[in-house]
C-alpha cells in the first residue's frame, strides 16, 4: 500500500485558506485521488469540542500557555482519528491549517513559546505535512474579509490588526526556516489563479 501525501494551508485569518483547500480537494479528486479534506482546530468529533472552547468567548479566555496545551490535545485527536489513518490508507489529506498555526500564533505572536512550542510538537505530534501552502496577503484585507462571516468564531480575529501584522511575518518566517516544504503564495489575487497555482505545484508534488 503506498503512503499518503499530507497537504497543509496556512496563513493568516482570512488570506483564502478554506476556500483553496476546498478548490484543491476537487481538483486532486478530478484527477481521480482519494482526498480527506480537513481542518484545524478540529477534524475530528473530539478534536471540533475543543475547537469550540478555543474559538469562541473574548480574547482573555485562555493564556498562551493553555491555548498551546489545547490546540496540541485537539491536533493529537486529530491525527490519530483522521489524518494517519487516511495517509496509512493511501490517501491524499488536505488540511486547513495544521501545526505552523500553532508556531505561529502561539510560539510567536503571543509570548515567545517557540521552544515550549517545538517540543510539544516533538513529544507529541511528531510529523508534519510534505506540502505547505502559505497564503500570503495584506493583514488588514484579510481581517476585513475573516469579520465579513460573523461566524461567532472570532476570538482570534478580535486581537486586532497589529497582531495580523506579526502572525504574517510570522508565516514567512516560517517559510524560510521550512523551504523544503512551505510555497509562499501570493492570495491577493482572484480566486481561480491561486487555485491554478496551488493545483500544479501540489500535482508536481505528489508521489
Ligand atoms: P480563511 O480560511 O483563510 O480564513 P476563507 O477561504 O474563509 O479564508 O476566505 C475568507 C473570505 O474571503 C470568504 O468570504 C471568501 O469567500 C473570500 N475570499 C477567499 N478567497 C478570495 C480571493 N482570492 N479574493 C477575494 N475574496 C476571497
Ligand atoms: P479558523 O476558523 O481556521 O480561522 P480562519 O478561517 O479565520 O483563518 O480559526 C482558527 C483560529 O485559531 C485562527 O484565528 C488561528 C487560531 N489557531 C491558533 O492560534 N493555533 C493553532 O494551532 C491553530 C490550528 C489555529
Amino acid at each position: 500500500m503506498p503512503s499518503g501525501f499530507f497537504i497543509t494551508l496556512e496563513g493568516i485569518d482570512g488570506s483564502g485558506k478554506s476556500t483553496q483547500a476546498r478548490r484543491l480537494a476537487a481538483e486532486l479528486r478530478r484527477d481521480g485521488r482519494q482526498v480527506v479534506l480537513t481542518r484545524e482546530p478540529g477534524g475530528s468529533p473530539g478534536a471540533e469540542e475543543i475547537r469550540a472552547l478555543l474559538l469562541e468567548g473574548p480574547p482573555e479566555r485562555w493564556s498562551a500557555e493553555t491555548e498551546l496545551l489545547l490546540f496540541t490535545a485537539a491536533r493529537r485527536d486529530h491525527l490519530e482519528k483522521t489524518i494517519e489513518p487516511a495517509l496509512a490508507a493511501g490517501q491524499t489529506v488536505i488540511c486547513d491549517r495544521f501545526a505552523d498555526s500553532t508556531r505561529v500564533y502561539q510560539g510567536i505572536t503571543r509570548s515567545a513559546l517557540r521552544s515550549r512550542v517545538d517540543q510539544l510538537h516533538e513529544m507529541m505530534i511528531g510529523r508534519d505535512a510534505d506540502l505547505t501552502f502559505i497564503l500570503d496577503m495584506d493583514p488588514a484585507r484579510g481581517l476585513s474579509r475573516a469579520l465579513a462571516r460573523r461566524n461567532g468564531e472570532e476570538r482570534f480575529e478580535r486581537f486586532g490588526e497589529q497582531m495580523q501584522h506579526r502572525m504574517r511575518r510570522g508565516f514567512l518566517a516560517l517559510a524560510a526556516e521550512y523551504p523544503a516544504r512551505c510555497v509562499v503564495i501570493d492570495a491577493e489575487r482572484d480566486p481561480d489563479s491561486i487555485a491554478r497555482e496551488i493545483r500544479d505545484i501540489a500535482r508536481a508534488r505528489l508521489p
